[in-house]
């Protein structure tokens, strides 16, 4: 299923090992992290890597029992770079010393922050890197090195890391204090470039490249089996649909539920799209009545929740029961979401929000899981589609929950209400798109409030729901900030809605960022 040239990421445990892997996928080189825990020797010779690296991680070398590479690692014969507690444990493994700082209880100095590190002497590693002499990095250490291992030299030296970059050039193993894969340590991907140039990468990772790999890898996986796929009309769902269809034609199956929670247009927008350009089966069906019905009188946000994704499981299922023969189910799974249920260090611990998803219809239906998507990042999700030909402004759409607009309506969902609420939105996101600020916002919409409030228009009075409107910029959805719009804006906005929308006589906008809010209202 994967490239030829694999860089493995061995996981200490590091908040930002994701983003190492996002800098090589920059440089079109394949790499995989995995946990520690599952690198032994048999992993190492069927991964077969071409060149290792070590992440930054919460634990001290010099803590009896803490994390370790296998030692054949150093036996493969490429190169090695390890980040913070990765350069900490291969110099402690191959013979170096390290103190431990403040926080493992040790005298030592611990450094958290910006530094700024200045060469000793060349190194392929650095090659264009200290170009005016130093390089601001960020370093995030308790513990120190205090002796490097034999055969490593000094390359770099900041005020607090006198090895804050050390090599061994014969066997190309290279240990930074610092973490090159942040923000904060601006030129840090040149050192990622110059290591997958030193091992030889050909960097030929593209998503064209990937498209046809995975289209065999379907075939191969489903072989004249059928597959059933929940479409919802988000980006993942859609590419992963598309590929499957390209490798597969006939033999897969869409089925789009509309829960009666769309947004204006959304449900002939969406099949429409599928049918037309792509030739797709699929089945769109019409639930509305059935999930309106359940939640009716339903006012928690949880339940609501809950019931939606109950429902959608048992439609899904009652449609997909009408595929004869289906073995496979299709999913959208990310990366990310692959890394967050192997990872060791695990996942939130506190449900602030039942999300809705097909989880767990696998089991329950005996099927089998067909996942495209799992080697990739988002931002590569894109950019599949984009080679699959999926229209930009598709691609572009901003994220819509599961539960829809269940979740923007807070309190009692009406049909008077999500039909006022459809209006809103779709005249606020009209504003938005005028004003060239879509793809600027990270998500935006309309939630419809459960009051009603007092208003004049004409001579008469009103009183009609109050509506609140929310933009937010984010990068991953975890935190978010609201987006500062202009007065002009949020004047004519609130102008337009209650000049174009009956049943809303009052507008506001939301500035709550995320924490302490959440980007949804429910
Ligand atoms: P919150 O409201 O938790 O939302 O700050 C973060 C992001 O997740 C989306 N969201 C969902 N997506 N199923 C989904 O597929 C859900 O149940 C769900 N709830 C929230 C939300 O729109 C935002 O992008």
């Amino acid at each position: 299923m994967s490239a030829e040239e694999k860089l493995l990421i061995i996981d200490f445990g590091s908040q930002v090992t994701q983003l190492i892997a996002r800098r090589l996928r920059e440089l079109n080189v394949y790499c995989e992290i995995h946990p520690y825990q599952n690198v032994n020797s048999a992993f190492l010779r069927e991964f077969a890597p071409k060149a290792v690296i070590f992440s930054g991680g919460p634990d001290s070398v010099v803590r009896e029992g803490s994390p370790r590479p296998p030692s054949e690692v150093y036996e493969l014969g490429v190169p090695i770079l390890g980040i913070c507690y990765g350069q900490q444990t291969m110099m402690q493994d191959l013979g170096g010393r390290v103190d431990g700082g403040k926080i493992s209880g040790g005298g030592g100095t611990a450094e958290f922050g910006r530094a700024f590190v200045t060469p000793n002497d060349t190194l392929p590693l650095l090659d264009g890197w200290f170009e005016d002499g130093e390089e601001q990095v960020w370093m995030s250490h308790g513990d120190h090195v205090s002796h490097i291992a034999p055969g490593f030299d000094v390359f770099g030296t900041s005020p607090n890391a006198p090895f804050a970059i050390t090599a061994d050039t014969t066997r190309n193993f290279f240990a930074v204090q610092f973490h090159p894969e942040v923000h904060h340590t601006p030129r840090g991907a040149k050192l990622y470039e110059n290591f997958v140039r030193l091992a030889g990468f050909t960097a030929d990772w593209t998503m064209g490249a990937y498209r046809e790999k995975m289209i065999a890898a379907i075939r191969e996986q489903v072989g004249d089996k059928k597959v059933i796929c929940a479409l919802s009309g988000g980006v993942d769902s859609s590419v992963a649909a598309i590929l499957i269809h390209e490798a597969i034609g006939e033999n897969l199956t869409c089925v789009f539920v509309d829960h009666g929670l769309l947004r204006k247009d959304e449900a002939a927008e969406v099949t429409s799209m599928f049918r037309d350009n792509y030739n797709l089966k699929l089945i769109a069906a019409d639930e509305s009545e059935l999930f309106l019905g359940e939640l009716d009188g339903q006012s928690d946000p949880e339940t609501k929740r809950k019931i939606i994704g109950k429902l959608f499981i048992d439609v899904f299922q009652k449609y997909a029961d009408q595929v004869e023969g289906a073995e496979f189910l299709a999913q959208g799974t990310l990366y990310p979401d692959v890394i967050e249920s192997v990872s060791f260090s695990g996942g939130p611990s506190v449900t602030i929000k039942s999300h809705h998803n097909v989880g767990g219809l696998p089991d329950k239906m005996g099927l089998k899981l067909v996942e495209p998507l799992r080697e990739l990042f988002k931002d590569e999700v894109r950019a599949l589609g984009r080679e699959l030909g999926l229209p930009d402004s598709f691609i572009r759409r901003h994220p819509f929950p599961g539960p829809g607009l269940a979740i923007r309506c807070p309190g009692e969902i009406t049909r008077e209400k999500l039909e006022i609420l459809r209006e809103a939105d779709a005249v606020y996101i009209d504003q938005i798109r005028k004003r060239g600020l879509y793809d600027e916002i990270w998500q935006a919409y309309a939630a419809i409030l459960p009051v009603r409030t007092v208003g004049v228009m004409g001579d008469g009075r009103t009183y009609d729901y109050a509506c609140a409107l929310r933009a937010v910029t984010s990068v991953d959805g975890m935190t978010a900030d609201y987006y500062p719009f202009n007065h002009e804006f949020l004047s004519e906005t609130a102008t337009r809605i209650i000049n174009e929308v009956a049943g809303i006589n009052r507008v506001t906008y939301d500035i709550t960022s995320k924490p302490p809010g959440t980007i949804e209202w429910e």
